[in-house]
């Protein structure tokens, strides 16, 4: 049984620890989502507290997470803090779903979220990017987002801090 709720900044800083960890986990298991190797805990806590906390409590941001048997496994957000010639658009970012908990329908399950959230807020076009060749890249392809083109050297592997290609995509709604 899966369950996606959306948490606000209050909702955030009670589950940070369980976010801390999915972060960390995926980071870990060498997801480019940018942060390089070694990564601490307390990095990815500090991800939450420093880097969504500020524009979740200003309303710029929408944090969605997804429980599994009761347990957080997985999060999304959409930034729709667009400029004044972009209020038509929104970004999905930091789509995350613990190892233990993948394959299991928690990424399709927080992308039909985002995507409801970013319908409710009148958006109709959703960007986002991915590295290339990443697991996320054929989910976001099956869910409609086309790629708009590949990027070479946009950054840098975690582990082996090599360059790698990130593929630009989007999805009119
Ligand atoms: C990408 C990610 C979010 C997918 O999460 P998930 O919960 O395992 O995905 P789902 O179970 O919802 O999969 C939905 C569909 O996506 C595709 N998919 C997911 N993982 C895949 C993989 N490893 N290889 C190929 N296709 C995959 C499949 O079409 C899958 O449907 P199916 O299981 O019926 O075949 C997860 O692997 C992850 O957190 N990766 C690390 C972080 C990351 O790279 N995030 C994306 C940043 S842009």
């Amino acid at each position: 049984m899966i369950a996606v709720r959306r948490l606000d900044a209050d909702g955030l800083a009670a589950r940070l620890p369980a976010l801390a960890d999915i972060l960390h986990a995926c980071v870990e298991d060498g997801a480019s989502v940018g942060f390089l190797l070694p990564f601490t805990a307390a990095e990815a806590a500090a991800f939450w507290r420093e880097t969504v906390l500020p524009p979740l409590a200003a309303r710029k941001r929408r944090l969605l997470v997804a429980e599994a048997q009761g347990r957080l496994a997985g999060t999304v957000q959409l930034l729709h803090d667009t400029p004044p010639n972009q209020p038509h658009r929104a970004e999905v970012a930091k789509l995350l779903v613990h190892p233990d908990h993948r394959r299991r329908g928690l990424a399709r399950a927080l992308m039909a979220a985002v995507e409801a959230e970013a319908r409710a807020l009148g958006r109709t076009l959703l960007t986002l990017d991915t590295r290339t060749g990443d697991a996320a890249e054929p989910l976001y392809a099956a869910l409609g987002f086309a790629a708009a083109g590949v990027l070479p050297g946009w950054c840098l592997d975690p582990r082996t801090r090599q360059p790698d290609a990130t593929t630009f995509m989007y999805k009119p709604l």
